[in-house]
Protein backbone atom coordinates (compact mmCIF):
# COMPACT_ATOMS: atom_id res chain seq x y z
CA UNK A 1 0.00 0.00 0.00
CA UNK A 2 3.02 2.30 0.78
CA UNK A 3 4.89 1.45 -1.80
CA UNK A 4 4.70 4.95 -4.10
CA UNK A 5 4.98 7.04 -0.35
CA UNK A 6 8.43 8.22 1.33
CA UNK A 7 8.31 9.06 5.09
CA UNK A 8 8.44 12.50 6.13
CA UNK A 9 6.95 12.40 9.36
CA UNK A 10 7.36 9.12 11.35
CA UNK A 11 4.58 8.56 14.23
CA UNK A 12 7.06 9.73 16.84
CA UNK A 13 7.68 12.87 15.40
CA UNK A 14 3.88 13.71 15.00
CA UNK A 15 2.93 12.56 18.29
CA UNK A 16 5.54 15.04 19.52
CA UNK A 17 4.21 18.20 17.49
CA UNK A 18 0.27 17.03 19.06
CA UNK A 19 1.36 17.06 22.43
CA UNK A 20 3.44 20.59 21.85
CA UNK A 21 0.25 21.74 20.62
CA UNK A 22 -1.77 20.32 23.13
CA UNK A 23 0.27 21.53 25.94
CA UNK A 24 0.35 25.48 24.26
CA UNK A 25 -3.70 25.25 23.57
CA UNK A 26 -4.38 23.86 27.23
CA UNK A 27 -2.31 27.23 28.31
CA UNK A 28 -4.07 29.25 26.12
CA UNK A 29 -7.09 28.83 26.33
CA UNK A 30 -7.31 28.22 30.43
CA UNK A 31 -10.71 29.36 31.75
CA UNK A 32 -12.33 29.98 28.36
CA UNK A 33 -14.98 28.34 26.32
CA UNK A 34 -13.27 26.67 23.60
CA UNK A 35 -15.17 24.91 20.82
CA UNK A 36 -12.34 22.83 18.19
CA UNK A 37 -13.59 22.73 15.03
CA UNK A 38 -12.13 20.02 13.09
CA UNK A 39 -12.05 20.27 8.95
CA UNK A 40 -13.26 17.03 7.67
CA UNK A 41 -12.09 14.70 6.16
CA UNK A 42 -8.31 15.75 6.05
CA UNK A 43 -8.04 16.73 9.93
CA UNK A 44 -9.94 13.67 10.98
CA UNK A 45 -6.71 11.80 12.57
CA UNK A 46 -4.54 15.36 13.67
CA UNK A 47 -7.85 16.29 15.23
CA UNK A 48 -8.57 13.08 17.28
CA UNK A 49 -5.25 13.17 18.01
CA UNK A 50 -4.87 16.58 19.33
CA UNK A 51 -7.79 16.88 21.24
CA UNK A 52 -6.82 13.92 23.70
CA UNK A 53 -4.38 16.37 24.42
CA UNK A 54 -5.95 19.50 25.79
CA UNK A 55 -6.21 19.27 29.29
CA UNK A 56 -9.59 21.28 30.26
CA UNK A 57 -13.07 21.06 28.75
CA UNK A 58 -14.07 21.31 25.10
CA UNK A 59 -16.46 21.12 22.95
CA UNK A 60 -15.89 19.71 19.52
CA UNK A 61 -17.14 19.88 15.90
CA UNK A 62 -16.92 19.47 12.28
CA UNK A 63 -17.25 21.48 9.31
CA UNK A 64 -16.70 19.65 5.49
CA UNK A 65 -15.87 22.08 3.02
CA UNK A 66 -15.20 21.67 -0.46
CA UNK A 67 -13.30 24.21 -2.97
CA UNK A 68 -13.95 24.37 -6.77
CA UNK A 69 -11.59 23.53 -9.11
CA UNK A 70 -9.42 20.77 -10.03
CA UNK A 71 -8.17 18.57 -7.24
CA UNK A 72 -4.50 19.59 -6.64
CA UNK A 73 -5.17 23.42 -6.77
CA UNK A 74 -7.91 25.30 -4.50
CA UNK A 75 -9.85 27.87 -6.38
CA UNK A 76 -10.45 29.81 -3.79
CA UNK A 77 -14.59 29.34 -4.15
CA UNK A 78 -15.21 27.06 -1.15
CA UNK A 79 -18.52 25.52 -0.37
CA UNK A 80 -19.53 24.80 2.93
CA UNK A 81 -20.81 20.80 2.77
CA UNK A 82 -21.27 20.55 6.23
CA UNK A 83 -21.80 23.48 8.54
CA UNK A 84 -21.33 23.72 12.41
CA UNK A 85 -23.94 21.98 14.54
CA UNK A 86 -23.58 24.24 17.42
CA UNK A 87 -23.89 28.18 17.71
CA UNK A 88 -20.53 30.14 18.26
CA UNK A 89 -21.37 33.34 19.30
CA UNK A 90 -19.85 34.37 22.18
CA UNK A 91 -17.10 31.41 21.87
CA UNK A 92 -13.81 31.19 21.58
CA UNK A 93 -13.29 28.73 18.16
CA UNK A 94 -10.00 26.59 17.11
CA UNK A 95 -10.12 25.84 13.75
CA UNK A 96 -8.08 22.75 13.36
CA UNK A 97 -6.94 22.00 9.82
CA UNK A 98 -4.72 19.74 7.95
CA UNK A 99 -2.50 21.32 5.79
CA UNK A 100 -2.51 25.17 4.67
CA UNK A 101 -1.64 25.54 0.89
CA UNK A 102 -1.99 28.55 -0.77
CA UNK A 103 -4.58 29.76 1.93
CA UNK A 104 -7.39 30.19 0.13
CA UNK A 105 -10.01 27.37 2.11
CA UNK A 106 -8.84 29.09 5.60
CA UNK A 107 -9.04 32.67 4.19
CA UNK A 108 -12.66 31.91 3.42
CA UNK A 109 -13.71 30.02 6.68
CA UNK A 110 -12.46 32.21 8.95
CA UNK A 111 -14.27 35.39 7.49
CA UNK A 112 -17.47 33.44 7.06
CA UNK A 113 -16.81 32.20 10.97
CA UNK A 114 -16.35 35.91 12.13
CA UNK A 115 -19.63 36.66 10.94
CA UNK A 116 -21.57 34.91 13.36
CA UNK A 117 -19.93 36.75 16.06
CA UNK A 118 -17.24 34.65 18.15
CA UNK A 119 -15.33 35.68 20.90
CA UNK A 120 -12.49 34.56 18.90
CA UNK A 121 -11.19 32.51 15.86
CA UNK A 122 -7.27 30.85 16.06
CA UNK A 123 -5.97 28.16 13.27
CA UNK A 124 -3.93 24.98 14.57
CA UNK A 125 -2.65 23.31 11.19
CA UNK A 126 -0.59 20.41 11.65
CA UNK A 127 1.53 21.33 7.76
CA UNK A 128 1.96 25.01 6.40
CA UNK A 129 3.85 24.63 2.89
CA UNK A 130 4.51 28.60 2.64
CA UNK A 131 6.09 28.46 -0.71
CA UNK A 132 2.36 28.02 -1.83
CA UNK A 133 0.64 31.02 -0.37
CA UNK A 134 -1.64 33.34 -2.14
CA UNK A 135 -3.37 35.01 0.53
CA UNK A 136 -1.93 35.72 3.76
CA UNK A 137 -2.99 33.34 6.78
CA UNK A 138 -2.22 34.02 9.97
CA UNK A 139 -1.85 30.60 11.68
CA UNK A 140 -1.79 30.58 15.81
CA UNK A 141 -0.73 26.95 16.32
CA UNK A 142 1.45 25.49 13.40
CA UNK A 143 2.38 22.00 13.48
CA UNK A 144 5.36 22.23 11.37
CA UNK A 145 6.74 24.05 7.65
CA UNK A 146 7.56 21.77 4.79
CA UNK A 147 8.18 22.23 1.02
CA UNK A 148 6.14 21.91 -1.47
CA UNK A 149 5.83 18.00 -1.84
CA UNK A 150 2.28 16.36 -2.23
CA UNK A 151 2.10 14.49 0.97
CA UNK A 152 -0.32 11.77 2.17
CA UNK A 153 -1.12 9.55 5.36
CA UNK A 154 -2.54 10.29 8.97
CA UNK A 155 -5.50 11.38 7.37
CA UNK A 156 -4.57 13.43 4.33
CA UNK A 157 -5.18 11.78 0.57
CA UNK A 158 -4.51 11.17 -2.49
CA UNK A 159 -8.03 10.55 -4.15
CA UNK A 160 -9.08 9.56 -1.08
CA UNK A 161 -6.70 6.87 -0.71
CA UNK A 162 -3.67 6.77 1.98
CA UNK A 163 -5.38 8.25 4.78
CA UNK A 164 -5.03 5.66 7.06
CA UNK A 165 -1.22 5.04 6.69
CA UNK A 166 -0.04 6.06 10.50
CA UNK A 167 2.64 8.25 9.33
CA UNK A 168 2.84 11.75 7.30
CA UNK A 169 4.48 10.41 3.84
CA UNK A 170 5.91 12.00 0.67
CA UNK A 171 3.55 10.98 -2.76
CA UNK A 172 6.12 9.75 -4.94
CA UNK A 173 3.57 7.91 -7.55
CA UNK A 174 2.52 8.95 -10.61
P1 LIG B 1 -5.71 25.72 0.36
O1 LIG B 1 -7.05 26.40 0.22
O2 LIG B 1 -4.94 25.80 -0.95
O3 LIG B 1 -4.89 26.24 1.51
O4 LIG B 1 -6.07 24.21 0.50
C1 LIG B 1 -5.72 23.44 1.57
C2 LIG B 1 -6.33 22.08 1.34
O5 LIG B 1 -5.79 21.48 0.15
C3 LIG B 1 -5.93 21.11 2.45
O6 LIG B 1 -6.85 21.13 3.48
C4 LIG B 1 -5.91 19.79 1.73
O7 LIG B 1 -7.20 19.24 1.71
C5 LIG B 1 -5.51 20.13 0.32
N1 LIG B 1 -4.07 19.90 0.14
C6 LIG B 1 -3.09 20.83 0.05
N2 LIG B 1 -1.88 20.27 -0.09
C7 LIG B 1 -2.08 18.94 -0.06
C8 LIG B 1 -1.20 17.79 -0.11
O8 LIG B 1 0.05 17.90 -0.20
N3 LIG B 1 -1.80 16.57 -0.03
C9 LIG B 1 -3.14 16.39 0.07
N4 LIG B 1 -3.99 17.43 0.15
C10 LIG B 1 -3.48 18.69 0.07
MG1 LIG C 1 -8.60 19.80 3.54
Amino acid sequence: MDRDVRVLLSEEELNDIVVRLGKQISKDYEGKDLIVVGILKGASVFMSDLIRKIDKHIEIDYMVVSSYGNSTESSGVVKILKDLSVPIEGKHLLIVEDIVDSGLTLSYLTKNLKTRNPESVRICSLLSKPSRRKVDVEIDYLGIDIEDYFVVGYGIDFAEKYRNLPYLGVYTGE
